[in-house]
């Protein structure tokens, strides 16, 4: 589709697990991906949530060429960048950036805020020093900072300031896609809504698509087009946001929704506090069959076998055996 800006399909990620000092043999794998295929249009925002663990910093990893794949294939622009090497990673480093959730890690604490934004600017773009001043500040300015920022230290600035500053940094290059894996869990919930809403506006402004990688399905309510839920290395469900949300299918999705915080204090007594049973089983050694089954309040015994595909109902994707819609239709990858 010529509207299509990335892609992976099929990808999976297994670390192999070693024991043994001074003759390490491999004893198991880490399946933290497995088999997962999502697609990302031009100036769409797709939402990642699951559980801690899931898969979804690595499935972004891999999104941006930091983490190889087992298996799968990855695209970007219409080309397989699977295994770009280093020049052809260049070009594609300058087209897809990242914001990551600590935004200590995204500051370097030696560099000044100018310094840090116009670094990307002094690899990727030949620019005369007035230029690169010039763009700088533009850049503060569309991230809502003023000009004496620039002279500022990482240390002079609050977590929600900081994260602006990753923000700055990730548009330098003027990119079309940006991974933000978790850039408003480690704020405060005010200063959340206010980047949330920035990232909004640029999206709007720039026609940028993102990876949202988040916990909860709150803050992807609010900025995505559509989201992928994963667990334990997946994809269980995905499809337009205000479906999912609206009518979750997946019993994991289901319980993810409930287990959303309210922001009325008093409906969330009512309520109760409604958490997921148990952890997330290990990636190590995934529950066979539905990797849900232990812990899903509609499984049936038929779920421990068989792993259950995504199958297609209108824009909808779930991978349930238990839950039927009318009209299945199986993928085609
Ligand atoms: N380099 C690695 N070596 C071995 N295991 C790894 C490595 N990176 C990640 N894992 C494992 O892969 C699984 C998925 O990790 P990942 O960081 O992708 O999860 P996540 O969904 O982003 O979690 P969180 O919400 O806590 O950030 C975890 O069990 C993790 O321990
Ligand atoms: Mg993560």
């Amino acid at each position: 589709m010529a509207d299509v800006l990335a892609r992976l399909t099929d990808v999976s990620v297994h670390f192999p697990v070693h024991e043994g000092v001074l003759f390490p043999r491999e004893v198991a794998r880490v399946r933290a991906v497995d088999g997962v295929s999502l697609t990302i249009h031009k100036g769409e925002v797709l939402g990642l949530v699951g559980e801690s663990g899931s898969g979804k910093s690595t499935t972004g990893r891999v999104l941006l060429r930091l983490q190889d794949v087992t298996s799968g294939t990855v695209a970007f622009g219409g080309q397989d960048i699977t295994h770009a090497r280093r020049r052809e990673l260049q070009a594609i480093r300058r087209r897809m950036t990242v914001v990551f959730q600590d935004p200590e890690a995204s500051c370097n604490p030696r560099m000044r805020v100018g310094d840090a934004v116009a670094e990307p600017l002094r690899v990727h773009a030949r620019l005369t020093t007035g230029e690169l001043q010039q763009k700088v500040l533009a850049l503060l300015d569309q991230v809502g900072l003023d000009s004496s920022f620039a002279l500022r230290w990482p240390h002079e600035l609050s977590g929600g300031q900081r994260q602006r500053v990753g923000i700055a940094r990730a548009l330098a290059t003027d990119p079309d896609l940006i991974v933000l894996d978790e850039p408003i869990s480690a704020l405060d919930v005010s200063i959340q809504a206010q980047v949330l809403n920035l990232l909004d506006d640029l999206r709007k402004k720039r026609g940028l698509s993102y990876l949202f990688i988040a916990h909860d399905l709150g803050a992807v309510a609010h900025l995505c087009d559509r989201v992928a839920v994963m667990y334990l290395g997946r994809v269980v469900e995905q499809g337009p946001v205000e479906d999912v949300i609206a009518a979750p299918r997946h019993p994991y999705t289901q319980a993810l929704l409930r287990s959303v915080p309210l922001h009325d204090p008093l409906a969330a007594r009512a309520r109760g506090l409604q958490v997921l049973d148990g952890e997330i089983p290990s990636p190590l050694a995934p529950p066979t069959g539905c990797a849900f089954h232990p812990r899903c309040r509609d499984a049936q015994p038929s779920c421990r076998e068989g792993r259950p595909e995504l199958v297609a109902l209108g824009a909808r994707q779930t991978a349930c055996p238990v839950w039927t819609g009318d009209a299945q239709l199986p993928i085609q990858s």
